[in-house]
């Protein structure tokens, strides 16, 4: 949509909300138990009662009060099973706290009449509950103990949840983090037409974002609903309706206003339960950046790994800082074009997958190079990880295979045991060959298997030759038509005619496809990497009836090293080269990070040993990523994989 159409449609919503509404709610915060919370604007249900018995459990002073619903299906509930589910509902939602259950509502949901035993007074007592309200099922066992009995308006799940004390109202809580890793760009939370708002809610005497997660318990999952309650981060250029997309940009982020339609990436996990908890900080239109000068517009996020002071990688910063940082946060949606989430993955010690290009649809998502930009997950769960490519790709996703492959390529592994990350690259080498029942580990050089074997239609150019410059001329020429020129003729139209500020990286890019490269060169870096892609799938990896991939080519994503982000770095420069990992992106195979380990540095910053991910990406032919899932859910079953944690260590 073209800047002013999307003004146009933004002064017709304007308008209308002025006949509609001259004043809304946007949410009121609360503290219970010393725990912030935001209680959302939407009304869910309504309980039926007295306006004498609503204050009961009101506090001197305060509207809304903290509730639980909770759901019984047991023919009696008492004292024990009160207790009991109090314990689950604290152990499995980070939200629920016990100054909840100072108004609860007992919902029965089993077939069978219900009692509630007496006496529930003790477990009462002891939670400080001062409103005890049995739902209307339980009438013929509860009338004559002295409970009152009320009814809602819609049924709703178990749960905590805020109650007006005038009017029986009652609202969703949802309990806010502090975004100290500085990963988001945005608090969000759904809207009931499907759109999302900013979640308009700040814990004073904080200096970070303040993200609202809702209670696990309002949720189940289902088979068509496998991410039902699942919270995710979403990078910053994937449009979401009701909110505005910055690209990592300020000016382009001032100057668009909120989107009306979701990127159907997003849709699909929404779809299918997922709860979108923010926006996540992304280097600037998603080339590489360095902290921390080249994030002029805005500020890194902190990687929470070793010292807490290295670089988080780029360009899908926000959602790998928050794998590693956040336990609040279960998966993170990233894109990779030439790296974008594999770095950050190995970074930030989390699994991270760049797909096989072109399983999903990019609609809606900012384009950097759409010859090479694929839509992917960075996650600490490696089965969460798996459900949930299966929902954003769905069949697009295969798995046609009935065994693992038992070849292995590696390359650039080491082949000795000379530090602490190449001996935990070697042991989990071995494993994988044991575990595989691998028959050949071959160690690759490509441009040495091309020089050796290349086809005719490279007309005897090396390797090098073909692809130096296919990335960078990809990137800049590509994404210099489709977005840089719309973006500037834009923000000159609304502004005197000026032009916008753009970061240092982005910047020298552009220039560089426009200035040094023919005005072909995109075409022709297109065509290149169709040579190199035919070659490489019928010479090194290829499909295989049995194991989909014959083989799977391991190589470093992360040696532990520590990258600090207060160096004075050289000035951003142009992204040449035919490193693996840029190759397999030319072959469009899909590229996972596996975290296997870490390795202590001594930290300039702490003064102490710290410990970085040490980290493996694993190729396979493309189309073959449904197996790299299961091979990664094998080897955590096996014991080889470990669950990272969040924070400084993850291991
Ligand atoms: C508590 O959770 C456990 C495990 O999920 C379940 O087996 C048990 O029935 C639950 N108890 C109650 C009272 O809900
Ligand atoms: C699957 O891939 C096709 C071809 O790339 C694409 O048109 C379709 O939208 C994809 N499916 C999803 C769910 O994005
Ligand atoms: C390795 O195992 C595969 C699958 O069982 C088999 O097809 C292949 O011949 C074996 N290769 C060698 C070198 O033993
Ligand atoms: C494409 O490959 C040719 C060699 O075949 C090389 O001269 C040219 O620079 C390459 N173009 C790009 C943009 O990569
Ligand atoms: C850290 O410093 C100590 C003391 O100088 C040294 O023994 C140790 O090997 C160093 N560790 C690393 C990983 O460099
Ligand atoms: C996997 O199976 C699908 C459907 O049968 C087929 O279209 C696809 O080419 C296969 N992919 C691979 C890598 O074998």
């Amino acid at each position: 949509m073209s800047f002013k159409v999307m003004k146009a449609v933004f002064t017709a919503l304007t308008l209308v909300s002025y006949v509609t509404a001259a004043v809304s709610e946007s949410g009121k915060t609360l503290v219970v138990d010393g725990i912030n919370y935001y209680a959302a604007p939407e009304v869910v249900s309504i309980i039926d009662a007295s306006a004498d018995m609503l204050a009961r459990a009101s506090t001197t002073g305060v509207d809304l009060i903290p509730l639980t619903v909770i759901a019984d299906s047991s023919s009696s509930f008492t004292t024990t099973v009160f207790r009991a589910m109090v314990d689950n509902y604290t152990a499995s939602d980070d939200v629920f706290n016990k100054g909840f259950l100072q108004a609860v509502y007992l919902k029965h949901t089993g077939s069978a009449p219900a009692n509630v035993q007496y006496p529930l007074g003790a477990a009462l007592t002891q939670y400080g509950t001062k409103l005890f309200m049995p739902a209307r099922a339980y009438q013929s066992s509860v009338t004559a103990q002295g409970y009152t009995i009320t009814g809602w308006r819609t049924e709703i799940p178990a749960g905590p949840y805020f109650m007006s004390a005038r009017t029986g109202n009652v609202y969703q809580a949802y309990r806010l983090y502090q975004d100290s890793n500085g990963a988001f760009m945005q608090s969000l939370k759904p809207n009931t037409d499907g759109s999302y708002s900013v979640l308009s809610a700040a814990v004073p005497g904080d200096d970070t974002l303040s993200i609202g997660v809702p209670s696990r318990l309002y949720y189940t999952k289902t088979a068509a609903k496998p991410l039902a309650g699942v919270r995710i981060g979403i990078k910053d250029i994937y449009d979401i309706a009701g909110v505005k997309t910055s690209n990592g940009n300020r000016a382009y982020y001032d100057l668009y206003p909120a989107r009306t339609a979701t990127a159907p990436a997003v849709q699909r996990l929404i779809d299918a339960g997922a709860v979108v908890v923010g926006k996540q900080k992304t280097s600037q239109f998603a080339n590489g950046e360095s902290p921390t000068a080249d994030w002029v517009d805005y500020h890194c996020p902190f990687n929470a790994r070793g010292d807490g002071y290295q670089d988080p990688s780029s360009s899908s910063s926000g959602p790998g800082a928050s794998a590693g940082a956040y336990d609040w946060v279960d998966i993170n949606l990233g894109s990779d074009t030439g790296g974008s989430i594999r770095g950050p993955s190995g970074a930030n010690g989390c699994f991270g997958n760049r797909p096989s290009h072109g399983l999903v649809t990019l609609d809606g998502v900012m384009p950097l190079s759409p010859d090479l930009d694929t839509a992917g997950f960075l996650t600490r769960d490696p089965i969460l990880w798996h459900t949930a490519a299966k929902a954003m790709y769905g069949t697009n996703i295969t798995s046609n295979f009935t065994s693992l492959p038992r070849k292995i390529l590696t390359s650039g592994f080491p082949t000795t045991a000379n530090s602490e990350a190449a001996s935990i690259l070697l042991d989990f080498l071995s494993k994988l060959q044991t575990f595989l029942k691998a028959n050949s580990t071959t160690p690759i050089v490509p441009a040495n298997l091309w020089a050796a074997n290349p086809p005719a239609e490279a007309s005897g150019v090396s390797l090098s030759g073909l692809l130096n410059l296919a990335y960078p001329a990809m990137i800049s020429q590509q994404q210099y038509s489709l977005l840089t020129l719309p973006f500037y003729a834009d923000y000159a139209a609304a502004n005197n005619g000026k032009r916008p500020f753009v970061n240092p990286s982005p910047l020298i890019r552009w220039a560089y496809g426009q200035n040094n490269l023919p005005a072909d060169a995109s075409v022709q870096a297109v065509q290149n990497a169709t040579i190199f892609r035919n070659w490489w799938s019928s010479n090194v990896i290829k499909t295989s009836p049995d194991t989909c991939s014959d083989s799977i080519l391991l190589y470093v994503s992360s040696s532990g090293s520590p990258s600090y982000r207060n160096r004075y770095n050289s000035a951003p420069g142009i992204p040449t080269g035919i490193s693996i990992g840029r190759l397999s992106g030319f072959a469009e195979e899909p590229d996972m990070v596996f975290p296997i380990g870490q390795a202590s540095y001594n930290s300039t910053i702490s003064g102490q040993e710290e410990f970085l991910p040490v980290a493996v990406s694993v190729v396979a032919a493309k189309g073959c990523d449904g197996m790299v899932f299961t091979l990664a859910e094998r080897l955590v079953a096996a014991g080889i994989l470990k669950v990272p944690k969040t924070g400084s260590v993850a291991f």
